[in-house]
Order: C-alpha cells, then structure tokens, then sequence
C-alpha cells in the first residue's frame, strides 16, 4: 500500500496515455489532491511539446493541485517540485555529485538531466485558474538514449533503482513539505534553495528561445523565478526557455 500525506488520493493506473492528462480531467471535476501516477505512460509529454519517452521502472506522477493561484505564481511550482525531487533523490544516490537545478524545471546529475516537471494550468474566462497539475517524471530504471539535453537514470549512476511506489512516497512527502512552506513563506525560501544547488550559476550559458538563442552568463534567478542572463547588450529577464552550458 502506497502511503500518501494527509489529504491526498492515489489514482494508479497500470498504463495511461498521460498521467498529466488523466490528471487535467480530474482537475475538471474538482478532485483537488488527486495523486495520479502509473507504471507507463504511452503519451508522456515534456516541457514545450516534446515526448517524454515513458517505459516501465521509472516514476510518472501528476498531481491535482488546488488552483486558488495566479498564473505568474503557478511557474513557482516547478522549482518547488524540483526541490522535492531533488531531496527524495537526495537519498537515492549518496554519493557522488548531488542533484542540481537547472532553470526552470530540470533536475541534474553532473551535466546529465535525471527528472523533468512540467506545469500546467488552465484558466476559466475571468483569467484565474480553473485547474493546477504538477508533473513529475523521474528516471529511475532507465533513460532515453537521444535527446537535446544527455540523460541519466538513477541505474546508469551505478545505485540499485528504487521501485517507482517507494520513490512515489518519498517524492509525495517531500513534495507536500515543500508545498506547505511555499503556500505559508512564498517563493523566497523555495527560490534560496533552488539557488543554492542551481546548475551553471554564475556560468557562461546557451538559452534557446525557439528559434532565437541568446548567450550569456547565467545571473541569477529573480524575485518571480525568471533567469537574469547577463548578455553583451545587458542584462536580460527571460520567462521562458531551455538552459545549455555555453561550450556544448
Ligand atoms: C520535461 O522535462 O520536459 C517535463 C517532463 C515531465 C514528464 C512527466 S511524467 C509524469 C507527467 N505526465 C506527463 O505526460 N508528463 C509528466
């Protein structure tokens, strides 16, 4: 039996075109605190239309979220996910380097990408949120061989793979920790953790825009959660797009 904190529901499925999609139809009817995690997931999807490849032996959760947030606010989310994934995998792999955060939503190991999150909401017609799911997929048993940013698993670091039920409980616990203190703090003590373990901060860095790239030092993030990238032309507030190291 998997043990969730106080006010969540599991939602299992064996196989699910998406546990974020299944979870968006939850979130339509209301079922805030729905957990939705499957064993394999046949239309995953990552940040900005791509495919999130979705084999059995890794974790695939989404999870319904009340929707009493601003959209601006709702982008805060995925550091704050990121932050439960990196401290769920925190005790997964002990040693060596430690997860890191790469701007908005990656979690690291060294230059290799381990977990993805992916937010979304939808809004009703007087612009406030109508539904808030959380995607999490952390790759545990295996990770795609191709793809723009190289992958990692939690067994090509050499550790014994976690089953995706115990890491779904450590994650769901961390999760809800972090949660609870943004909902009660903000995003100032979310955003001085995630800088804390920020991958290429204060690094030369690649932010591709789609089509547009821009190049510069990685600065910081700001009060919002947006990348300061301080370029020839001066600094530049970017909302949205992917990070690569400068050199690759
Ligand atoms: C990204 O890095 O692009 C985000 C990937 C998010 C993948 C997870 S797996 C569980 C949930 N269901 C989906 O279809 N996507 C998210």
């Amino acid at each position: 039996m998997i043990r969730l904190p106080a006010g969540y529901r599991l939602v299992f499925y064996d196989t699910v075109g998406s546990t974020s999609e299944a979870a968006r139809e939850l979130a339509r009817g209301g079922a805030v605190g729905s957990v939705v995690w499957a064993l394999q997931q046949t239309a995953g999807r990552g940040r900005r239309g791509r495919t999130w490849l979705s084999p059995p032996g890794n974790l695939y959760v989404s999870f319904v979220l009340q929707p009493d947030i601003s959209a601006a606010r709702a982008a805060q989310l995925g550091f704050v996910a990121a932050l439960a994934v990196g401290d769920t995998l925190a005790g997964v792999i002990a040693a060596g380097p430690p997860p890191a955060f790469k701007w908005p939503n990656d979690v690291m190991v060294g230059d290799c990408k381990i977990a993805g999150i992916l937010v979304e909401a939808e809004a009703g017609e007087d612009g406030s949120l109508s539904t808030l799911v959380v995607g999490i997929g952390i790759n545990l048993a295996s990770a795609p061989a191709a793809s723009a940013t190289p992958a990692t698993s939690v067994a090509a670091l050499g550790r014994p793979a976690p089953t995706p039920d115990i890491m779904l409980e450590a994650l769901a616990a961390h999760f809800d920790i972090w949660l609870r203190r943004w909902r009660s703090a903000g995003f100032a003590p979310v955003r001085s953790a995630w800088r804390s373990r920020a991958y290429a901060l204060g690094r030369p860095i690649r932010v591709r825009l789609d089509p547009a790239e821009l190049r510069g030092r990685f600065r910081d993030i700001d009060a919002e959660g947006g990348l300061l990238l301080e370029t020839a032309d001066g600094v530049r507030h970017i909302s949205a797009g992917d990070v690569f190291p400068a050199l690759r």
